[in-house]
């Protein structure tokens, strides 16, 4: 049995779900993969705040503590930029392999992170980054390897997915849905990066950068959110049998790629219609097998923890 121990930085939705799933499934991974993890402590804001699953003596509020107390993989939890950025570089410094959920940070500054962790020989896995338990990261990066992709479209935002279904199918307000969205952990800190579409601009961009091996500025993507929508919108999409759909599309072109994520009418048949509440879709068009959907739970504790568990377990295998 290989023994790897996991330095985990923050304890809310997703580093909350990582300590549970890990209980829950640590055996089934020891099991089919002969390794072994075991956590070795968390960084937390707020020490005191109550935590029924985790066990006190691994909470600290020193994230030095966490890159150098021994382990051998940091997973980053926390969110934001700046002190992600800086535990992360820490991290890659002491030679760690990392794994994230942080999609902004990698939007922003992930090709100075991935130099770093190069020049360190250290990976960063980041299949949580983007449509949460679905492993859309690895279907690009290797299951479609011998593909050309002629275009990528998506729901890749869970909150504007949830917030459109309960306004589409229940008539709900853009507020109190977005609340529950909230309450169930699936919104960002700053809910505006859901529902305005930066979030999924975010993704958009790791995503396409994937699929046409290309470098994408961010600033090329048109990015409309979805809090303009009436509900005479909804009352119309159902009048046509249609649903509102929060799409990011990549299309390849002459014109080179074109970028968007912005509120669409779709007929029920559309592969993106059924994606319902916080779940994710992603349709790929290739040369070699046309198109391909692929379905999952967008945004949760216990979804977005099996992805990051998921590339803890690939970089503990090397
Ligand atoms: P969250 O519930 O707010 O949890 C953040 C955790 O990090 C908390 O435990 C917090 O401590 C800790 N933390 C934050 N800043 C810190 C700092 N400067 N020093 C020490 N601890 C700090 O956030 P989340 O929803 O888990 O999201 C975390 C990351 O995962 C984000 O990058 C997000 O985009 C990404 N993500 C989230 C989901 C989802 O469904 N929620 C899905 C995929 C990816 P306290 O507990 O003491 O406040
Ligand atoms: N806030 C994000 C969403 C979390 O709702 O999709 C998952 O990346």
């Amino acid at each position: 049995m290989k023994r790897v121990k996991v330095g985990l930085l923050g304890c809310g939705t997703v580093g909350g779900g990582v300590v549970r799933l890990l209980r829950q499934n640590g055996d089934v991974i020891r099991r089919r993969t002969g390794i072994d993890l075991s956590i070795t402590s968390i960084l937390v804001r707020d020490p005191m705040k109550e935590r029924p699953d985790v066990d006190d003596d691994l909470v600290t509020t020193d994230p030095r503590h966490v890159v150098s107390n021994g382990c051998d993989i940091v997973v980053e939890a926390i969110g934001g930029i700046a002190e992600a950025r800086a535990f992360i570089g820490e991290a890659i410094e002491r030679g760690k392999h990392v794994a994230t959920a942080n999609k902004s940070l990698l939007a922003l500054c992930g090709a100075g992170l991935f130099d770093a962790a190069a020049k360190r020989q250290v990976r960063i896995g980041y299949e949580a980054s983007v449509c949460g338990a679905l492993p859309i990261i690895r279907i690009l990066r290797s299951g479609l390897a011998a593909q050309r992709v002629t275009s990528l479209r998506g729901v890749l935002n869970g909150t504007s997915n949830f917030i459109l279904t309960l306004a589409g199918e229940e008539r709900m307000s853009f507020d109190d849905a977005l609340a529950i969205a909230q309450s169930k952990g699936f919104a960002e800190a700053d809910p505006s990066l859901d529902v305005d579409g930066v979030d999924a601009a975010q993704k958009l961009k790791i995503l396409a950068e994937l699929a046409f091996g290309t470098e994408i500025d961010f600033d090329d993507i048109e990015v409309q959110g979805i809090r303009g929508i009436d509900s005479a919108a909804f009352e119309r999409a159902a009048a046509h049998g249609q649903v509102i759909r929060h799409v990011a599309t990549a299309t390849r072109g002459c014109g080179g790629i074109r970028l968007s994520v912005v509120p669409e009418f779709l007929p029920a048949s559309d592969p993106l219609a059924r994606a319902r509440y916080e779940e994710n879709c992603v349709v790929i068009d290739t040369d070699a097998a046309g198109e391909m959907s692929f379905y999952g739970k967008g945004a949760g504790s216990l979804p977005t923890a099996s992805a990051l568990l998921a590339d803890v377990i690939e970089l503990a295998r090397t």
